[in-house]
């Protein structure tokens, strides 16, 4: 961060679009609220930051009421963490902060946070009151994670294993961003470490992929891994058929009852699609009028209110299972990714809100910002499960 003077303080309703402080900054002064002036009970002051944070050579200087812009917005997020916290967690490619809700539902407290999408960070920002830092692959955004934590979230991209793996193979591996999270627990020690990714991440590059991060657990860091393949329906009661590997790894110096751990059982799926669809009529932009094109070909085959219906350019497929289809990041681009429903007022797309609901967020309470609905897609298929999440927590809690 340069050495920086705010002197243009936007009016308090605008500071959101026109604020003069840059994500990062805003991620330093919501993270350094959060994590230590409210436990000094606000004898901080501003100045600390630069020791607190070992800000070197580089100072901030952030006018106080800009300040007082962002402890006002930090004030409306409906999901904080308890000051009464049992452990603590950090929350790497956050995107909109599925382990966080999940983890700060059963008693902890996020110190840090990673996501450089913009506009994940507004929506993680309005929910849950701070700034998450970006780029996580740069030492100045590392530096700033606190020394000591229990548990090291992250719900890693994988392209870039992907296109190292096709490209190049993994003697160039290293550098993506599963090396970071490595780099990450070598230096910070966490008791456990907790990973979602992709199914195939266990097939990728005929396992070899898989086989390196877990020697990377195992061999260099010393960890006890365990893994298992869950599906949001058969594990968390919403009827999304959404299958992930979920990677949980202790340190056996600081859990030594590690072995007890069990990844959660299935349970019955007493749900149905009705209980996360809306009622009533939606946004007339996610309907398929009769005069669009692919209206006679879609009609042919949605024909159901009981199932939702995935597009597949020259037919629309049906979920025999009463599930919804995975709900994948894609369907912010363009749109025809999103599922398809029949309801009283025609066929249309899924609404960003039912999601959202999809991926289990209380949608009484969670805020969506005013972004676009491509965004919003996109932020609900990337994100992970959040009560599936809540439900692996609890067992890896049972442990610590
Ligand atoms: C699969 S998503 C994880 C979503 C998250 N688990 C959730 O519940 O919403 C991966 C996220 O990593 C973020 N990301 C990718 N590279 C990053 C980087 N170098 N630094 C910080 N975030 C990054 C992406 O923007 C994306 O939101």
């Amino acid at each position: 961060m340069s050495q920086k003077k705010i002197s243009v303080i936007p009016k308090r309703e605008n500071f959101n679009s026109v604020s003069t402080i840059n994500s990062d900054e805003k991620a330093i002064l919501t993270a350094h609220f959060s994590n230590v002036y409210l436990q000094k009970n606000k004898t901080k002051t501003l100045t600390d930051l630069k020791e607190i944070y070992n800000i070197k050579e580089k100072t901030i200087t952030i006018a106080e009421e800009a300040y007082q812009h962002l402890l006002f917005e930090m004030d409306k997020a409906p999901f904080k963490c308890s000051e009464d916290y049992k452990f603590t967690f950090i929350d790497l490619f956050a995107g909109i902060g599925g382990f966080r809700l999940a983890l700060q539902n059963i008693g902890g407290k996020c110190t840090y946070t990673s996501e450089w999408e913009r506009y994940a960070q507004h929506t993680y920002f309005a929910n849950y009151g701070e700034y998450p830092f970006g780029d996580i692959t740069k030492d100045e955004i590392k530096n700033f994670i606190p020394e000591k934590m229990d548990i090291v979230c992250a719900g890693f991209p994988c392209q870039a294993f992907s296109i190292a793996g096709h490209q190049k193979g993994f003697s160039d591996t290293r550098g993506t961003l599963y090396f970071d999270i490595e780099q990450i627990i070598l230096k910070h020690q966490p008791k456990v470490v907790f990973l979602e990714n992709v199914k195939n991440l266990i097939s990728h590059d005929s396992g070899n992929t898989f086989q390196t991060i877990l020697n990377s657990l195992e061999i260099k860091l010393g960890y006890k891994v365990y893994y298992e393949v869950l599906n949001t329906a058969t594990h968390a009661n919403i009827p999304q058929n959404r299958e992930r590997i979920f990677i949980v790894a202790f340190n056996p110096e600081k859990v030594p009852d590690y072995h007890s751990f069990q990844f959660p059982q299935k349970i019955k799926l007493t749900k149905t699609i009705h209980d996360f669809l809306e009622k009533g009529q939606q946004d007339k932009d996610l309907y398929y009028s009769p005069d669009h094109k692919y209206y006679p070909e879609l009609s042919k085959f949605i024909t159901s209110k009981e199932t939702i219906y995935q597009w597949r350019r020259v037919y629309a497929r049906e979920n025999k299972n009463k599930l919804c289809p995975t709900l994948t990041a894609n369907m912010g681009t363009g749109g025809h990714n999103v599922p398809l429903i029949k309801d009283d007022f025609g066929i249309r797309k899924l609404t960003p809100k039912e999601c959202f609901a999809f991926q289990g967020f209380p949608m009484n309470k969670f805020i969506l910002p005013s972004i676009s609905k491509s965004k919003l897609y996109m932020q609900a298929g990337n994100s992970v499960t959040t009560t599936l999440i809540e439900k692996i927590a609890k067992q890896i809690i049972k442990v610590l």
